[in-house]
């Protein structure tokens, strides 16, 4: 017979594996999602690739519409792609990331329209000064113009920004003078009068990175061009999350009256290679060695809870911002898609994202979740 004690015992017991097995099940069928449990307070994104935006992928296929309410093309919006000629445009896979989008009432942050990287061929090699103008002129109006109404946000121009606050001697400082990005701003404000316009950078919540960005929002303010909000890449490493630094940086930005979002999240588990400042400018690769590819086969549970520990601190910060916070997008849907296993060495096995190489959510992801729930359980008692 079961006297009472024993009774509650099992009844705990129950109550304790039925809670975490629903856990698992409530992603696997599809009632407890990342977007669901943040809906009232920001969009959850994430960078999509061709294959997934061509639905090629059954993994992501499933996914993303599950646990994303925001998405942003990895790559196939970038001139490079998108303007592959003077005259030619190619909207293939634009177009249809717009129409996957629609069917799954997904909100786009198009990227990007001005940037020194992957920029054209035809570009690169140009000398006069009149024809880059042109160029300028052309991209911007033509594909801003294209997707107006059918994205949400633009990052009308990126990484403009050196370490130290300075612009960037890009192509487009050196042949359009100071002015080009309060430029850039004022067209795509023409082209694309209903879609929200972001400068983004990475590295911009330290102090003279952001004092730059600063500087940059209020000279596209004071030139009466409209500026919707700043997009903090948040391309970080787990052991070295900057929270104050991006606590002040909300804090500064949302002073200026724009909104701040979170565009490009992940977290390297991987050593740096020696030497190296954090810096996700694609142009500064390192070389290969073992040693700092130290996970090739699994990652260590120690690592994972790491990982799931800055996760959490971030998202209750977050969470403590959500009425500045517009959007908090991921660097691609599952680890074996991260740009983090060719950047900033070829060839390594990293770990940045929620989702395993098997679409399968790791601790990182419930500590995610959890930020949510055991807030609001506190809340309510
Ligand atoms: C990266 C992509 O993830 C890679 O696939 C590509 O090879 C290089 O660019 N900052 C940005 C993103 O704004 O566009 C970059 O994306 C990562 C750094």
């Amino acid at each position: 017979m079961l006297n009472k004690f024993s009774f509650a015992l099992l009844l705990s017991g129950f109550l304790f594996a039925s809670c975490s097995n629903t856990k698992q099940a409530a992603t696997q069928n599809g009632m407890s999602s990342l977007k669901e449990t943040f809906k009232k307070d920001f969009l959850i994104g994430t960078a999509l690739s061709g294959q997934q935006i061509e639905e090629k992928d059954s993994g992501a296929a499933r996914l993303v519409p599950q646990q994303f309410n925001a998405a942003t093309p990895e790559n196939i919006m970038k001139a490079e792609i998108i303007h592959p000629s003077w005259d030619r445009y190619n909207f293939d896979l634009a177009d249809k990331m717009v129409a996957y989008a629609k069917r799954h009432d997904i909100k786009l942050t198009a990227h990007t329209l001005i940037w020194h990287s992957q920029t054209p061929a035809f570009l690169r090699g140009m000398k006069d000064a009149d024809s880059v103008k042109q160029y300028f002129v052309n991209h911007i109006t033509t594909v801003a113009s294209r997707y107006d109404g059918k994205v949400y946000s633009w990052d009308v121009v990126n990484e403009a920004l050196n370490e130290d606050g300075t612009l960037r001697n890009s192509i487009f400082l050196q042949k359009l003078g100071d002015d080009y990005i309060v430029e850039a701003f004022r067209l795509a404000q023409k082209a694309a009068p209903h879609t929200k316009l972001y400068y983004n950078d990475y590295n911009i919540e330290q102090p003279k990175k952001r004092a730059g960005a600063i500087a940059i929002i209020k000279k596209i303010q004071a030139a009466g061009v409209r500026i919707d909000g700043v997009g903090i890449q948040g391309h970080w490493h787990v052991d070295n999350v900057p929270m104050n630094d991006i606590e002040e940086s909300i804090r500064e930005f949302s002073a200026l009256g724009i909104q701040v979002a979170f565009t490009e999240l992940d977290l390297s588990v991987l050593p740096n290679p020696r030497g190296r400042t954090n810096s996700a400018d694609i142009s500064n690769t390192s070389t290969y060695n073992e040693q700092i590819n130290p996970y090739t086969k699994e990652l260590p549970d120690s690592v994972q809870q790491k990982l799931a520990t800055a996760y959490a601190g971030l998202f209750n910060l977050f969470l403590k911002y959500k009425d500045n916070i517009d959007r908090v997008t991921f660097w691609g849907v599952n680890d074996g898609q991260s740009w983090l296993n060719g950047f900033p060495v070829r060839g390594r096995t990293n770990y940045p994202l929620l989702f395993d190489r098997q679409y399968r959510p790791k601790p990182a992801y419930y500590a995610v979740l959890e930020t949510k729930t055991r807030g609001s359980a506190k809340k309510a008692f």
